[in-house]
C-alpha cells in the first residue's frame, strides 16, 4: 500500500494514548461527552470501605496494588472514562519534612506545621522519586489493568493548597495563619512556594513517565484569595509549575470558589479549567475563551437529590456545553461519602446517553 493512503498515525494519537478523555483536552469532537467524578474511588463505594476496614487510609496509599484495586474497582463499577491515581495531595509533605497523619474524624493533621520563616528552611527539597515510589507503581499497574478507552489520570496538589496544609497544620476555615505567614513574610512565602513547585514538577513528571496521560493539579482552597493576593503570591508560581510539566500530556488546572479568578488561573497554565458550580458552564467559558478546555460542573450535592432532579441537572450542563468540543463532564468537587452508588451510575448514563444523542 503506497505511504501516501496509509498515513503514519502521530505517536499521540495511537489507540492506546487515544480516547473520549484525550480527545475532549485536545478540544476535538468526542461525540459523546467523557464523563469522570473527583473522590470516585472513595467512602461513598461499598467496596472500598471494605478495603478500608481492613488498612488505614496511609498504608492503603503506600501499597501500590491496593491503591490500584481501588482505582481499578471503581472504573469498572461506574463505566467512567477514566481512572485517577488513588493518593492524596498530602502524601509529597511527608519526604518534605512534615509529619503527616490521617486521624478518624479529624482529617488531615501535620503534626509539625510551619510557624515561623526558618521552618522553611529545614525542610528537604525532593530531589528523586525514591520515599513516593509507591506512586508510580500504583500508575504502571492501573495502566496495565484498566482498558484503552479509559484514560489514565495523575495528580498532586497545587503549592497553594498544599503551603495552607503545611501552615495550618490541617483544614481550615479562613487559612488566616496561611495569609498571615503571606503577607508577614513573603519571601520565605516564596522560598515555600518555589520548593513545593519544584517537589510536585518531579513528582507529577514520574507519573506522567509511569503511564499517567493526564495530569489533575487540585488548588482546593486557592477561591480564598483576591485576584489581587492570587496574581501576586500564587500565579507566578503555578505558571512555573505548568511550564515545568512534561508537554506531552494535556493538564487539567482544578479549583473550588475561584469565580472572580478564571481568567488568572487560565494564565498561569492547564489545557483544561475545573469550573465548580457557583459559575454557569456557558458564562465561565466564554470568559476563558475558546483557547482551552472545560471540566465540571454539577453540585455534588445534586447525587444526594431525587433521580429526575440529577437527569435534569446533568442535562441542563450539557446544554450549557451545547455540544462543543472540549467538556469533561465532572462534579464541581469530590463526591460527598453519603452518596448512592445508583446515583453516580444514574447521572453517568444520563451524560452518555444524552450527548450521544445530540448528534
Ligand atoms: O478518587 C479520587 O479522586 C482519587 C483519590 C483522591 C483522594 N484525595 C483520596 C482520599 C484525591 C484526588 C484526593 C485529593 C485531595 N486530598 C484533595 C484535593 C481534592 C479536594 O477534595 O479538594 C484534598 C484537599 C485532599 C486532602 C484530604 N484527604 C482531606 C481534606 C481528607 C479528609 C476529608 C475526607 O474527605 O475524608 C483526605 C482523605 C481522603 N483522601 C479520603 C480519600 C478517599 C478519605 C479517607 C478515608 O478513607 O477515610
Amino acid at each position: 500500500m503506497p505511504d501516501s493512503i496509509a498515513p503514519e498515525e502521530p505517536a499521540n494519537r495511537e489507540p492506546s494514548v487515544d480516547n473520549l478523555f484525550l480527545r475532549a483536552c485536545r478540544r476535538e469532537p468526542t461525540g459523546v461527552t467523557p464523563i469522570w467524578l473527583m473522590r470516585q474511588a472513595g467512602r461513598y463505594m461499598p467496596e472500598y470501605r471494605a478495603v478500608r476496614a481492613k488498612v488505614a487510609f496511609l498504608d492503603l496509599c503506600k501499597r501500590p496494588e491496593l491503591a490500584a484495586e481501588v482505582t481499578v474497582t471503581a472504573v469498572e463499577r461506574l463505566g467512567v472514562d477514566a481512572a485517577i491515581l488513588f493518593a492524596d495531595i498530602l502524601l509529597i509533605l511527608e519526604p518534605l519534612g512534615f509529619e503527616l497523619e490521617f486521624s478518624k474524624g479529624e482529617g488531615p493533621v501535620i503534626h509539625n506545621p510551619i510557624k515561623i520563616a526558618a521552618d522553611v528552611d529545614r525542610l528537604r527539597p525532593l530531589a528523586n522519586m525514591e520515599a513516593l515510589a509507591f506512586v508510580p507503581a500504583a500508575v504502571r499497574m492501573i495502566r496495565a489493568a484498566v482498558q484503552p478507552s479509559v484514560a489514565l489520570i495523575g495528580f498532586a496538589g497545587a503549592p497553594f493548597t498544599l503551603a495552607c496544609y503545611a501552615i495550618e497544620g490541617g483544614s481550615s476555615r479562613h487559612y488566616d495563619r496561611a495569609k498571615t505567614f503571606m503577607y508577614r513574610d513573603p519571601a520565605a512565602w516564596d522560598a515555600l512556594m518555589q520548593l513545593l513547585v519544584d517537589a510536585t514538577a518531579v513528582y507529577l513528571n514520574s507519573q506522567v513517565e509511569a503511564g499517567a496521560q493526564v495530569i489533575q493539579v487540585f488548588d482546593s482552597w486557592v477561591g480564598t484569595l483576591s485576584p489581587h493576593d492570587y496574581g501576586r503570591f500564587v500565579q507566578p508560581h503555578m505558571a512555573r509549575l505548568f511550564s515545568r510539566l512534561d508537554p506531552s500530556v494535556p493538564a487539567v488546572h482544578f479549583g473550588t470558589g475561584t469565580a472572580s479568578l478564571l481568567e488568572l488561573q487560565r494564565d498561569a497554565g492547564g489545557s483544561v479549567i475545573g469550573l465548580d458550580w457557583r459559575v454557569e458552564l456557558d458564562l465561565a467559558w466564554e470568559r476563558l475563551g475558546a483557547g482551552v478546555a472545560v471540566q465540571g460542573n454539577l453540585d455534588p450535592a445534586v447525587l444526594l437529590g431525587p433521580r429526575p432532579e440529577i437527569e435534569i441537572q446533568a442535562r441542563r450542563i450539557l446544554r450549557q456545553a451545547g455540544g462543543r468540543p472540549g467538556h469533561i463532564f465532572n462534579l464541581g468537587h469530590g463526591i460527598l461519602p453519603q452518596t448512592p452508588v445508583d446515583n453516580v451510575r444514574a447521572l453517568i448514563d444520563t451524560v452518555h446517553s444524552t450527548s450521544a444523542s445530540q448528534l
